[in-house]
């Protein structure tokens, strides 16, 4: 059994699509936010998870908060540390820690508009396409090795919000599979690069939704 440790900021619309998917072979250990009103907090409670909130604000830099956070996160052990919201930059010393089991998801196709407003910034440049992106977390904002990628096309009279919404019901399934895929041990690592990654198109797209394995 692998055990995962989730971090949220709010509404964790991701981590419940992780949960709900029941991997199996996975356990989801702990929920944690930096927010101690996150959403997804009362969710994951109420599904007898462990919730945990460290609130980022009564630290006072961000390596006393990292370090709180990481001891808090390897109670639990986990093989997986996934973030799914969760809107903290993070140190350096993080980052080294969970290298190589830390996963992220990004609502854009990276390396295209790291941080945020990614879904104005896609319609403002005209993209024909938009994502987002699952990949292992380096010390680098957003960057990493790409695990998997979800495309959806940008449609003329999309707005952010219409986008979002049609790129979020795209992370719903691509994380899971991610996770899934990670647990199951299929994510290497070589040269930087995870060797097979996984795609998924959203329904506006042809061809029919596919997986490179
Ligand atoms: C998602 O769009 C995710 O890609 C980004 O932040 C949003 C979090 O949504 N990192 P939720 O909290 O999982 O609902």
């Amino acid at each position: 059994m692998k055990n995962i440790v989730i971090l949220i900021s709010g509404r964790g619309s991701n981590m419940q699509a992780i949960v709900e998917a029941a991997l199996p072979g996975v356990r989801v250990a702990a929920v944690i936010s930096n927010r101690p009103e996150a959403e997804g907090l009362a969710w994951a409670a109420a599904r007898g998870i462990a919730v945990e909130a460290l609130d980022h604000k009564r630290y006072p830099d961000r390596a006393a908060f990292d370090a709180a956070l990481a001891e808090r996160i390897d109670r639990y052990a986990p093989d997986l540390v996934a973030l799914a919201g969760f809107m903290r930059i993070l140190t350096p010393a993080f980052t080294a820690r969970y290298q190589g089991r830390m996963l992220n998801i990004h609502p854009s196709l990276l390396p295209a508009f790291p941080g945020l407003h990614t879904h104005a910034q896609a319609i403002a440049m005209g993209c024909k396409v938009a994502g987002c992106t699952v990949h292992f977390v380096t010390a680098e904002l957003d960057h990493g090795p790409i695990v998997a990628q979800g495309v959806v096309e940008v449609r003329d009279d999309d707005t952010p919000e219409t986008l979002a919404a049609r790129v979020l019901t795209l992370e719903h399934q691509l994380y899971p599979e991610a996770v899934r895929r990670f647990a199951a041990g299929e994510l290497q690592i070589a040269d930087g690069k995870v060797r097979s990654g996984t795609v998924k198109t959203g329904s506006m797209l042809a061809p029919a939704p596919r997986n490179i394995d």
